[in-house]
């Protein structure tokens, strides 16, 4: 659905005034839905970063099974007018431009009501909502009318050189200042910020005492949060205390080769085979010509990480989180042997490999909720190598690249700015456990903008595929795997492309702002 075809019914509408004049609620008055859905509303004035904050809690919500969706404003007002010529439409008594500014927040605020009422749990409502009377048209619709939850997240900034920073990386390649240049950009951006600050009220704990809400000072020097509730908050709460933006690098990579891998066996603790050591050797290498500030390495607590990095100068933790997935009943199989002995959980796992879990074992769902305080403690970290296993590697690249916000909603897919999407249903978090992750490469992320640069670097040490992809008919083994397993098994080798990892992050425009590829 595009802004242009809306629902006939909006849900409100501009005329509809009761909305306007309901007070808020007072202490304790709060309903208390536990599993209501959740409308988290920005607040804060131009370039303080709430589409920053937006986007990277949406990656993160979606990612620990939270189906969330950013609402930006931005895009309604460019959708709805091509009248933006300069920083006047911001003045607050243009009143024309006010019209429009006003409409355009009742037409997102209806398609979030609507997403959410579709399956949606969270909708991030990404605006200013910079006066009280805002917030409060926010908190009729949202609680009062639908019943939803409601919270608020406001960044204060005032350090002038941080905001020209954000206008620079951000703003200068907004759609509203195609072909000028970074300075009139700045200037005008500068002047939009002062037409806000006319009329901008900060969240206030005594105006607004009902309201739930967070206040984050200066990108987290300070944090106030007041009358959060419920798990989806207190989790949103500790996610936003955690994130930073200081420039830095995170490294994931597998550990090298091993004996088992050699063998097509999966699991297990065995130590790297020669070539994996040689890989141990040369990322040693890699990663001191990087010549990486304060950097820290992470590894599980198997064997083959850790030889993996014995030869790096650099203080080294090892986190059972980090260790591969456990596959119960199947450890230290081929996937043939599984195939055969257990022909039936083969299958369901090739139906669904997201979900299945192994018998004693676990599945990637486990796996996300087991690794979620790596993530956390990545946040909070500066550069960091990762150095861990093919399965754990998906999951961490999942959540970098934004890879489970895809999933489908039963009426079907909605683009980044919470529009449906008709044409494309298919990506989806079922992606997830075939991404293909070869041995031997090391992948480094580094944050840009409001996604990340992904470089997938090969180090020149052959090693063998482990990647057997999702076959046509669940629970067979496609003849290309066959041999290959075959050629590794008679001890011979094959390369291990990146052009299946290429091919997955060609299609992501979400998340990973570039992708470049090339051998070390
Ligand atoms: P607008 O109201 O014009 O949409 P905005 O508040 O959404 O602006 P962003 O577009 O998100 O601002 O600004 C992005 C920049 O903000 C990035 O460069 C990012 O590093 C920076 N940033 C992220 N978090 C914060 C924060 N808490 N305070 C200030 N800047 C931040
Ligand atoms: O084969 C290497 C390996 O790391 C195994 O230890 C693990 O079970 C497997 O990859 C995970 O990949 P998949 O989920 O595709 O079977």
């Amino acid at each position: 659905m595009s802004p242009e075809n809306k629902r006939s019914t909006p849900y409100f509408s501009n005329g509809d005034t009761t909305i306007q004049t309901k007070p808020f609620p007072v202490r304790g008055e709060r309903a208390n839905y536990v599993n209501s859905p959740h409308v988290i509303a920005m607040v804060g004035l131009p370039a303080r970063g709430k589409t920053y904050i937006s986007k990277k809690l949406s990656r993160y919500l979606n990612w620990i099974g939270i189906n969330t969706k950013v609402f930006n404003l931005g895009e309604y007002r460019r959708h709805a007018t091509s009248a933006y010529k300069s920083h006047e439409f911001f003045r607050p008594d243009n009143k024309e431009a006010m019209a429009i500014r006003t409409q355009c927040a009742l037409d997102a605020l209806n398609d979030v009501c609507s997403w959410l009422e579709n399956g949606g749990e969270v909708a991030v409502f990404d605006a200013t909502n910079s006066t009280k009377d805002r917030r409060r048209l926010i908190h009729n619709i949202v609680v009062e009318k639908m019943g939803f939850k409601l919270f608020f997240v406001e960044s204060v900034c005032d350090d002038p050189t941080l905001i020209e920073q954000n206008i620079m990386e951000v703003k200068v390649s907004s759609p509203d200042y195609t072909n000028m240049n970074a300075e009139t950009v700045l200037n005008d951006f500068l002047l939009r910020i002062e037409h806000y600050k006319e009329k901008y009220e900060p969240l206030d704990e005594t105006l607004e005492a009902g309201l739930s809400f967070m206040k984050i000072y200066n990108t987290g020097e300070k944090v106030v949060v007041h009358k959060h509730e419920g798990h989806i908050q207190s989790r949103i709460v500790y996610y936003l205390m955690n994130i930073h933006i200081v420039p830095r690098t995170i490294y994931l990579t597998r550990h090298g080769e091993s004996e088992q891998n050699l063998e097509g066996r999966i699991g297990g603790d065995s130590d790297l085979s020669a070539r994996g050591r040689q890989y141990g050797n040369a990322l040693s290498q890699f990663i001191i010509s990087q010549n990486i500030p304060h950097l820290r390495v992470w590894t599980s607590w198997l064997k083959r990480t850790i030889q993996t990095v014995s030869g790096i100068p650099a203080p080294q933790e090892r986190w059972k989180a980090l260790n591969e997935i456990d596959a119960g009943i199947c450890e230290e199989m081929t996937y043939e042997e599984i195939a055969s002995k257990y022909p039936d959980d083969f299958a369901a796992r090739d139906q669904n490999k997201f979900t299945y879990r192994y018998p004693r074992g676990e599945s990637y769902e486990d796996l996300v909720a087991r690794l979620e305080p790596v993530i956390m403690e990545l946040e909070r970290q500066g550069n960091v190598l990762v150095v861990s296993h093919q399965a754990v590697i998906r999951c961490l690249l999942a959540y970098f690249t934004d890879k489970s916000s895809e999933l489908d909603l039963t009426n079907g897919n909605w683009d980044s700015n919470g529009f449906v999407d008709d044409d494309d249903n298919s990506r989806s978090l079922d992606e997830l456990p075939y991404l293909e992750v070869p041995l031997h490469t090391v992948i480094k992320l580094t944050p840009v903008a409001y996604g990340c640069r992904m470089e997938l670097l090969k180090l020149p040490i052959e090693a063998v595929d482990t990647h057997r992809p999702k076959p046509e008919i669940p629970g067979t083994l496609d003849e290309k795997f066959k041999n290959d397993l075959q050629k590794a098994c008679s001890g011979g080798y094959f390369f291990t492309g990146i052009g299946g990892l290429k091919r997955h992050f060609d299609m992501m425009t979400i998340n990973v702002v570039s992708v470049s590829f090339s051998e070390v």
